[in-house]
């Protein structure tokens, strides 16, 4: 149960390195002028939501059922831990479609939107979760 926990802290870990990274790229997209800058923030937003981001949502959310499922651990802590992981997992694929608008040049949101969606709803879900499945309040 440890080793299947370890791994589900890893990609939890690396889902939310993305969460906060793929909206910086598009803060810095937003704000581009040159072809070839814009042309590079296309190919790392698709190597980071592909390569990274993708992946390890999967694997988090894979390994969280299996030690829910699996191993019986649960309670009421955990289901509104779903909701949040829910909320989680509609913003992940909404920054797919964002990136999807940068890569066909059709952004029209500026650098400022792409700075307030860096944070929320990331850090307040995270920093909920964590605290949920660590004190187990109910
Ligand atoms: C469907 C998605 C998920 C499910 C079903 C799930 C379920 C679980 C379960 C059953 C545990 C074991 C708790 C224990 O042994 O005390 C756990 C541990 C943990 N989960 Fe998740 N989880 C999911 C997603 C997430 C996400 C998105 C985060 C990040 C915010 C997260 C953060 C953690 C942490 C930090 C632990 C270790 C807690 C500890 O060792 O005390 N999980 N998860």
């Amino acid at each position: 149960m440890l080793w299947v926990k370890s791994l589900h802290i890893v990609f939890v870990v690396s889902w939310f390195a993305g969460l906060f990274y793929l909206p910086r790229l598009f803060v810095y997209h937003a704000m581009a002028t040159d072809s070839i800058g814009i042309e590079r923030f296309k190919v790392m937003e698709r190597k980071l939501y592909y390569g990274i981001m993708t992946p390890s949502a999967l694997i988090a959310v894979a390994s969280g059922l299996w030690l829910w499922l699996g191993y019986g651990i649960g309670g009421g802590w955990l289901y509104v831990k779903l909701f949040l992981v829910a909320i989680l997992v509609a913003h992940h694929l909404w920054l797919g479609k964002l990136m999807a608008d940068f890569r066909s040049d059709k952004n029209r949101r500026s650098d400022v939107f792409y700075r307030w969606i860096n944070e929320i709803p990331a850090l307040p879900v995270l920093v909920f979760a964590v605290l949920l499945v660590v004190f187990k309040p109910f």
